[in-house]
């Protein structure tokens, strides 16, 4: 492998980026959509062998006490080769002096256990799409 990370969003495939989150059924929102949450977004991922982009992942933040780390995903052909460990350590470089939180799919609670996170006790939230969020039994 010839690992490059690259932190910034420039020159970015999009289309790709929407589909590798859509693959995963974590999004399906359009490319540009992604773009601009990216763009919007404190510290950016992006994570390529030789030319393709296999990894991506993007934290928010107010750069002093707190973070939120977003968009975790690893071309299927790349699991289990340490990408997935590269992006949150590379994503924490940028913010581990806050607090960073995360949520995810219930298969992957143990993937961050393993990386250090804790599962919180007292996380509450109020979701954009309640209803669906309720139905994939994220939610009480
Ligand atoms: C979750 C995901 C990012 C993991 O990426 P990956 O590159 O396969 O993981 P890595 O190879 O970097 O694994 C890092 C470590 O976590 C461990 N690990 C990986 N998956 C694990 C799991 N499901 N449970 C427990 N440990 C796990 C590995 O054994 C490895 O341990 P080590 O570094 O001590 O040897 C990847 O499976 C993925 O893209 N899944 C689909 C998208 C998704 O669900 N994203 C999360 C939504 S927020």
């Amino acid at each position: 492998m010839n690992i490059y990370i690259g932190n910034d969003c420039h020159g970015r495939n999009w289309e790709e980026v929407a589909e590798l989150l859509k693959h995963f059924g974590l999004s399906n929102a359009s490319a540009d959509d992604h773009r601009q949450a990216f763009e919007n977004s404190y510290a950016v991922s992006f994570v390529y062998d030789g030319n393709e982009m296999i990894g991506i992942g993007r934290a928010i933040s107010d750069g002093i006490f707190q973070a939120a780390i977003y968009n975790i995903a690893v071309t299927p052909r790349y699991h289990g080769l340490g990408i997935g460990r590269i992006i949150i350590e590379d994503l924490l470089g940028f913010v581990r002096h806050c607090n960073v939180i995360l949520f995810t799919h219930p298969d992957k609670l143990e993937f961050y256990k393993h990386l250090g996170f804790r599962k919180m006790r007292t996380g509450l939230a109020l979701y954009a799409n309640e209803a669906k969020v309720e139905e994939m039994g994220f939610i009480e």
